[in-house]
């Protein structure tokens, strides 16, 4: 059974068969509002989410499918110690396909060992997140055109922020990247993903903790949240939560055509006042990875011999 726990489950082959997927789904969505009739969907939820979970479930919606699920632990029977193996084959028995979103880091993975239906990561820890990697590519795609010769600055919280781990992991099998890895001493980019990634793939990359200085070089800033939740103590997040504020005049030293991504939640990262900005592209991120998650679904249900 297949299942997507890590980007790199996907082939660059695939990413772009998802790519064109998603671009036929845009262009045409009555072809695919009864694809998945009579199927469904089950999103569990043990920790906090809007985009992810909503976009899971309305995408779908959208293909003809029903939803079940919870979006909290605390309303599952993990309340009462139940393990996630066992979570899981109860779940198989009601659904089609199971997105998971959990607290530790390889719950999915171990879900997927547990479960007969597809397992889809929606983020685990401070780990990986590849469908917001979907979104993240399905832009990119969208609004440069290539993913080749880009240079992508990623700033903020690079060692807890998950969805900057599976982002350069995907980025890395293009040709001509290079990264610029923006954040405090205290969180950089965890050294397994620079040694088993960036530097296994011999991907050119800068480490730096200015922001306004790394700017004019980018043709994608990809800004994050420090993530709080993954903090030991309240002093700490409290005196790195505002390392970076994206400005309008920060915004001046930018390419003309650079593009501002977020995975969202924004808390402070990014002024409002950039939303107007034509480079500003987090709320596109989020239509994008609706149509990634519908090409997703249909992908595995198929492959599964659900539909
Ligand atoms: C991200 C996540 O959950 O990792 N959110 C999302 O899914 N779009 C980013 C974050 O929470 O900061």
């Amino acid at each position: 059974m297949r299942s997507i726990i890590d980007i790199l489950d996907l082939s660059v082959e695939e990413l772009d068969e998802l790519i064109q997927t998603a671009q036929d789904i845009i262009a045409h969505p009555d072809r695919y509002s009864e694809v998945c009739h009579g199927k469904k969907l089950a999103t569990l939820f043990f920790e906090p989410s809007t985009r992810t979970r909503l976009s899971f479930e309305a995408a779908m919606y959208e293909l003809g499918g029903n939803v079940l699920g919870f979006s909290e632990a605390q309303s599952s029977s993990a309340a009462k110690g139940e393990s996630v193996a066992d979570t899981v084959k109860t779940v198989s028995c009601y659904a089609d396909i199971i997105a998971m979103r959990h607290p530790k880091e390889g719950a999915p993975l171990v879900a997927s060992r547990a479960a007969s239906v597809p397992i889809i990561n929606a983020g685990d820890g401070g780990h990986n997140h590849p469908t917001q990697t979907l979104a993240d590519l399905l832009t990119i795609y969208r609004e440069k055109g290539t993913f080749e010769n880009l240079t992508i600055g990623v700033c903020g919280d690079l060692k807890f922020g998950r969805t900057v781990h599976s982002l350069i992991n995907a980025m890395s099998r293009y040709k001509g990247l290079k990264m610029v890895l923006i954040s405090p001493e205290e969180l950089k980019v965890p050294s397994y993903v620079k040694k088993d990634v960036m530097k296994k793939q011999g991907i050119p990359y800068e480490q730096t903790t200015d922001l306004e200085g790394a700017m004019p070089q980018l043709d994608v800033l990809y800004m994050t949240r420090v993530q709080r939740e993954r903090f030991f103590n309240e002093e700490d997040y409290l005196r790195l939560k505002d390392s970076y504020i994206l400005t309008p005049e920060k915004m001046k030293n930018a390419k003309s055509d650079m593009i501002v991504m977020h995975p969202l939640p924004r808390v402070n990262e990014i002024s409002v006042a950039i939303d107007d900005d034509p480079r500003a592209c987090y709320f596109k991120q989020v239509l994008n990875g609706k149509y990634m998650r519908m090409a997703l679904m249909l992908k595995l249900l198929k492959e599964a011999g659900r539909i």
